[in-house]
């Protein structure tokens, strides 16, 4: 805090019109959620924000590295920060999150990117304010190199995006190395916030009329291993939805091998929880999935899904794929066509496996070309279309509930189903925000269309 007050009054002087912002995420809503906090820090030093790198003051990139195709679109952009760095030299360009957690992508950044001025990891977001201190006072860069750290900051400042959706981190790192996933080296050991922490936040969330809330962890069921109390996550779920409110509450990522049954018939019992899981499967092969490290197999994943059907009404299933881990044949892959349309997915996230340096599936033999592997992604991508299409078509002539997003000039609205479909109808009164009864009229393209009711 006392850095806070430092830094604004050399931005005070050195920028006398009012000092903008610009906090760029690449990665997944844990980054996004960082990003926040990240904007919270600038705005408490007196920056507002803004979606223009020219106008900006400062500029920080927080950065992803789960696939090599996120790390070259991200040196890409920093790239072209170097002409307008050269003609605003006051500005500031800051690089942090995952990738930086990456001492040869931090020396990387040094010699190739000599522009940059800060550079910081996803554990010490905090630290900002004292990085741009020094960065003005004693005129050096300000590169850190990636730091581990096991312990929890709790009310960094935050600057959320939306007005109904909002998310939370309850943990963060994670401890389950699957072998093909650069996570658990860049962002640590597994730790999670205190219930008491989450609880506060959450409350205070609905009483600002947050509709939406999404738990944030890489592997949500095994929240609470490490708190002293006896506590998981259907306890934590269980506390939250003790809030009085109208919201719906998501959570992800749900690790297969660490999902509970009590924790499906706490989802059963609160009508608050989304009805929608995501419970990525990343590959339909026993084989694969043992060579992958995620300790189950497909018997056990079904009887997951089985489970929870029987349990809830309306319960969906999103998840995650890759294809063409090292070693998948063709065969093995087809047991993922198979998986894909015995669950029927609604919605479905598939990537190519991408090699990352250091984790155990870097040194395993890879004898599929990248040409094959973008025709086995295809082929599930259109399966997983027909599908979707299916799930959309079940819904015309029902009636569903589901949260107001957007606005068009035309008087019409975009709203989304808690399964995360969108829907598009047309009202006269502001339902901006809020939670709306539809009836499904029909479908157009990959969205539904209603009627108010
Ligand atoms: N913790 C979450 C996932 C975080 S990463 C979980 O376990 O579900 C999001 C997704 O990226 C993963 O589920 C996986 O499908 C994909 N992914 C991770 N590492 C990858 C890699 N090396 N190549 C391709 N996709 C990868
Ligand atoms: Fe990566 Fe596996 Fe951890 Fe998810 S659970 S972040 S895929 S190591
Ligand atoms: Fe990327 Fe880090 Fe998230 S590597 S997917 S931003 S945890």
């Amino acid at each position: 805090m006392n850095y806070i007050q430092s830094v604004k009054n050399i931005i005070n002087e050195k920028f006398p019109n009012q000092p903008l912002a610009n906090v760029v995420t690449f990665g997944c809503a844990q980054n996004e959620n960082d990003s926040e906090k990240v904007r919270g820090l600038l705005a408490q030093i007196g920056y507002t924000m803004t979606d223009s790198l020219e106008e900006s003051d400062i500029v920080i990139y927080n950065t992803c590295a789960i696939r090599e195709n996120a790390e070259l679109k991200i040196f890409g952009n920093i790239g072209k920060l170097k002409a307008l760095k050269a003609a605003k030299p006051d500005m500031i360009v800051a690089v942090c999150g995952c990738m930086v957690m990456q001492q040869h992508i931090v020396d990387k950044i040094k010699k190739s990117y000599p522009f940059v001025d800060i550079v910081f990891g996803v554990n010490n977001l905090e630290i900002l304010p004292l990085l741009m201190y020094k960065r003005y006072t004693e005129g050096k860069k300000q590169i850190l190199p990636p730091q581990e750290k096991t312990d929890i900051v709790e009310n960094t400042p935050i600057l959320r995006n939306g007005k109904s959706k909002a998310s939370i981190s309850i943990m963060f790192g994670c401890d389950n190395f699957c072998a093909y996933c650069i996570v658990p080296y860049v962002r640590g050991r597994e730790r999670s916030r205190k219930p008491q922490d989450i609880y506060n936040e959450f409350k205070s969330l609905v009483e600002a009329g947050y509709k939406d809330i999404t738990l944030l962890g890489q592997n949500v069921n095994s929240y609470g291993k490490n708190l002293e109390e006896k506590y998981d996550f259907a306890d934590l779920l269980q506390l939250l939805c003790t809030v009085p409110g109208e919201y719906v509450i998501h959570f992800m990522s749900s690790h297969p091998k660490d999902i509970s049954k009590k924790l499906i018939d706490t989802i059963r019992d609160n009508p608050q929880i989304s009805r929608q899981i995501h419970l990525p499967v990343q590959a339909g092969n026993d084989r694969v999935l043992k060579e992958m490290n995620r300790h189950y197999t497909i018997g056990q994943y079904m009887d997951i899904i089985n489970y929870a059907r029987q349990q809830i009404e309306d319960v969906s299933f999103s998840s995650d794929i890759i294809v063409g881990f090292p070693g998948e044949t063709f065969e093995e892959y087809l047991d993922t066509e198979k998986l894909v349309k015995d669950v029927r997915f609604t919605q479905l996230f598939t990537y190519i496996y991408s090699r990352r340096n250091g984790t155990k599936a870097a040194a395993m033999e890879d004898n599929i070309s990248h040409k094959e592997k973008s025709v086995w992604l295809n082929r599930l991508i259109k399966i997983q279309q027909e599908i979707v299409f299916e799930h959309l078509n079940s819904f015309i002539g029902k009636e569903v509930k589901a949260l107001v997003e957007e606005k068009h000039d035309d008087g019409s609205y975009t709203a989304r189903m808690s399964n995360t479909f969108v829907v598009k109808f047309i009202a006269d009164t502001d339902c901006m925000d809020q939670f709306v009864n539809l009836k499904i009229t029909g479908k157009k393209g990959t969205s539904l269309t209603a009627e108010l009711i």
